[in-house]
């Protein structure tokens, strides 16, 4: 009897032993990480913007609102080359909703609120301007903004295939 007590003691014993706490023995990988090439904030100059990206800040200054934006001017004329750039740039951006015609048909488009047919005298009587907003900052109502993804140079292309090519 005395011996089972004494184990049980013992258990006791061990279980708070267990509980507690100490200091854990770090391995060296656990902070090998810290020692390594790294950009320190303000201690450099910032690396330079990869190619092919759009910064998320310090975006450029377009203008303060669809009223302002109807203003600007496509800087692109709408040769071939510009329009077959908007064609890819469309595919890949905007045919998933409005359909490979641009008559609001896409994948998407089915599903989701039917979106705006770009082929309409609506669409394409619009200033430039208005749809590079629209591309920028989203639609009327629940179209998404693109102005992180899509490139400035790429939005302009794609207005010109939207008025060159989708409408014939
Ligand atoms: C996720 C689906 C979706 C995608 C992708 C999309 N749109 Fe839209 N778009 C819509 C919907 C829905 C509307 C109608 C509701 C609204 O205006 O928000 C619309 C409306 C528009 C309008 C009319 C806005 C107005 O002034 O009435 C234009 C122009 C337009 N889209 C162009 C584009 C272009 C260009 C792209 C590609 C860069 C694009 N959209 C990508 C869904 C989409």
């Amino acid at each position: 009897m005395k011996s089972v007590v004494a184990k049980i003691a013992l258990a006791i014993i061990a279980a708070v032993a267990m509980m507690v706490p100490c200091e854990a023995f770090a391995m060296p990988w656990s902070w090998d990480m810290f020692k390594q090439p790294n950009h320190r904030a303000q201690k450099e100059e910032a690396p330079p913007q990869p190619e092919g990206t759009v910064p998320v800040t310090g975006r450029p200054y377009f203008a303060k609102d669809r009223a302002g934006a109807v203003k600007l001017k496509n800087p692109f004329i709408a040769d071939k080359a510009s329009i077959e750039t908007g064609r890819a740039k469309y595919a890949t951006y905007c045919a998933t909703c409005h359909g490979e015609t641009g008559k609001g048909d896409g994948i998407v488009g089915q599903k989701y609120v039917a979106p705006t047919d770009l082929t309409t005298e609506y669409v394409q009587k619009k200033p430039d301007g208005d749809i590079f907003f629209t591309i920028t900052n989203g639609g009327l109502a629940i179209m998404p903004s693109y102005g992180d993804s899509v490139q400035t140079d790429d939005r302009w292309h794609i207005i010109n295939f939207i008025k060159n090519a989708l409408s014939k």
